[in-house]
């Protein structure tokens, strides 16, 4: 949810700025903006819309060696030039992501000291609280301080100040930010893909304190002001890992990462056949001793959670919720001192899902994070952390990273179980090998249906509305499933439990309505045929993701996806991709913009 990049050093910042917006632009793309240094002080150029124009805007400016960007998501004001960032004065010009919640306060202040303001956004208050600190001060870093002293909310803040030509200063709460050097100069960035061609190397700055950034250092104040030293991480992934590598989109680039992804991120936690995960270190108390577990995320996150509840509750026979992060936090839930809270983000910096960590944390409760950024907030903040190695998952609509946060719950579950004596040693080793070997193997497979979804795409592309339905696990999916349509297709997509369908939602079936039905579990396949049955004797054109060799009656189905078979617990494994595939493709043929879906961005860092 928005960008961030500055650079001060010895070769042009523009080109660099505008190399990092578009490596950021998956994060936001309302508008851009830049603001540069020049002979006659610090110039802002801003441009509603996407990179492309704010580089045009920018051809013939002169060369600046010191500039912050930024690409938008809007929260506050609609996306205009205007609105866009950087705001400030002819003194400071600030770069923001986050939220300034007590910013008709600061307004109201700084109305009365004379100050106008010509946005409708939260943070040019920010920027011209600075500027007011800064005019009283003299000094960046008092202004700076000072400000924040009445700034509440959640911020990632680059800064440039006349008078300070080469210098650029950056702070943070609750919103991830980086400083890192390279051989011609500094770099700030929310996202460290930004800067990936110049450097690997940065500094993960922490809450309270400010980084300095001149061309040849980075000075990191504590609280106190005092310099502190400290020690660089290095990214352990390469550039490839951030571009398309000759797909069309990084959705369908991830997509075809998955079957890697989920052996990255399950093989090195499985030996002599048996999960290594250590549950009592996880949960922070033995399985015996283990209440309830809470698992709380959001979007696709949360859809993992629900396949992860059924894997949990069917192995380990531990009763398990699944929760909205948005929906957890306020609701006063009933969490006892023995109970696990496992959140689950791609990210590890969505706003809501942090909420949730941090209100378990405050109850006393163990908390335990899924994440695939390491070194995220909610990596960090978490009592113990399991991350997915995916790699950086770009596209805003999430698919590698679902695919390894159900894989990892299920080996959690399997260890759980084992633990729990609800399996025997021989059961885990065959629910082990099925995970690590056959589940990609499948996954693979599935990745050969592309021509087959791209076709069912293309026949079901012009509906407004599409239903989707499944049962047990299956149900799970269905809703991801739609999620993923509705989200880059802007197709409306309704995900329903199969049996429950007539209690309502079938009086929207007319002739022609297309479900798109899960039929992949042989226990409630009968079930599910009557389900089917019932759409389409009142006119559904019915669409079958159908598990291979199952048989499907005549007539209830005028398309067919196979779906590579694996035992039913790990199902969703498999399904999961031709639903992505279906959605990727009729987001192509509608000509939507796959990667970068209107109104969303990756990384939603706004409660
Ligand atoms: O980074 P997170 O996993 O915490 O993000 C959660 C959701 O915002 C995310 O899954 C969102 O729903 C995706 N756009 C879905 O494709």
């Amino acid at each position: 949810m928005c960008g961030i990049i500055g650079y001060t050093g010895r070769k042009n910042a523009l080109p660099r700025l505008i190399e990092g917006l578009k490596a950021l632009e998956y994060r936001g793309y309302d508008s851009a903006g830049v603001a540069f240094v020049h002979k006659n002080g610090i110039k802002a150029v801003k441009s509603k819309g996407r990179i492309a124009l704010l580089e045009e805007k920018l051809k013939g400016e002169q060369e600046s060696f010191c500039a912050i960007g930024h690409t938008r998501w809007a929260t506050h004001g609609e996306p205009s030039d205007v609105n866009s960032h950087p705001h400030g004065t002819d003194s400071v010009y600030i770069v923001h992501n986050g939220i300034i919640e007590n910013y008709a306060v600061i307004k109201e202040f700084l109305t009365e000291k004379g100050y106008s303001f010509e946005s409708e956004t939260d943070t040019e208050t920010a920027a011209k609280l600075i500027d007011w600190f800064y005019s009283k001060e003299k000094s960046p870093i008092s202004a700076i301080r000072k400000a924040l002293e009445m700034i509440s909310g959640s911020y990632a803040i680059g800064a440039v100040f006349e008078g300070y030509p080469d210098k650029i200063y950056a702070f943070r709460k609750d919103s991830p930010l980086l400083a890192a050097p390279s051989e011609d100069g500094g770099f700030i960035t929310s996202d460290i893909s930004a800067i990936l061609r110049h450097t690997r190397e940065f500094i993960r700055l922490e809450e309270g304190e400010i980084a300095v950034l001149s061309p040849d250092s980075i000075e990191i104040l504590s609280t106190d002001n005092t310099p502190i030293e400290r020690d660089f991480e290095t990214v352990s992934w390469d550039i490839e890992a951030a571009e398309k590598g000759g797909y069309d989109h990084f959705m369908l680039k991830e997509i075809f990462e998955q079957p890697d992804a989920v052996k990255k991120t399950l093989s090195p936690r499985v030996t002599d056949g048996l999960p290594t995960l250590d549950i009592t270190k996880l949960a922070g108390r033995c399985v015996g001793e283990l209440g309830a577990i809470h698992i709380v995320a959001c979007g696709t996150a949360y859809h993992a959670g629900l396949i992860g509840q059924y894997a949990i509750e069917k192995l380990a026979r531990i009763p398990v919720k699944v929760e909205l992060a948005s929906e957890f936090r306020y609701k006063n839930p009933i969490l006892r001192k023995n109970d696990l809270v496992i959140i689950i983000s791609q990210s590890g910096e969505t706003a809501d899902s942090l909420a949730a960590l941090r209100l378990a944390k405050e109850r006393g409760v163990r908390t335990l994070a899924v994440v695939n950024v390491a070194g995220s907030t909610i990596a960090q903040e978490a009592d113990s952390v399991l991350l997915t190695w995916a790699g950086p998952e770009i596209a805003v609509a999430s698919t590698k990273a679902f695919s390894v946060q159900i894989a990892l719950l299920y080996l959690f579950a399997i260890r759980l179980a084992l633990d729990s004596d609800t399996i025997s040693e021989e059961e885990a080793r065959q629910y082990c090998t099925e995970l690590t070997t056959d589940v990609p193997a499948a996954i693979s497979k599935a990745l050969d249906l592309t021509d087959l979804c791209s076709s069912t795409a293309q026949k079901y592309k012009d509906n407004s509305s599409i239903f989707f339905i499944g049962r047990g696990a299956s149900s799970a999916l269905a809703h991801e499933a739609a999620l993923k349509m509705k989200e880059i297709s802007y197709i409306h997509c309704e995900a329903y439990a199969a049996g429950e369908l007539k209690h309502g939602t079938i009086s929207l079936i007319t002739d022609g309505t297309p479900v798109f039905a899960f039929l992949t579990n042989r226990s409630t396949a009968d079930k599910m045929i009557s389900n089917i049955r019932e759409v389409k004797t009142r006119g559904a054109r019915v669409m079958l993701f159908c598990r291979e060799g199952m048989p499907i009656p005549d007539g209830i189905a005028d398309d067919i996806i196979p779906i590579p078979s694996l035992s039913q617990l790990f199902m969703p494994m498999s399904e999961i991709i031709a639903a992505q595939l279906v959605a990727y493709y009729m987001s192509c043929h509608l000509g939507c913009d796959v990667d970068k879906p209107r109104n969303l961005a990756k990384s939603v860092t706004v409660e």
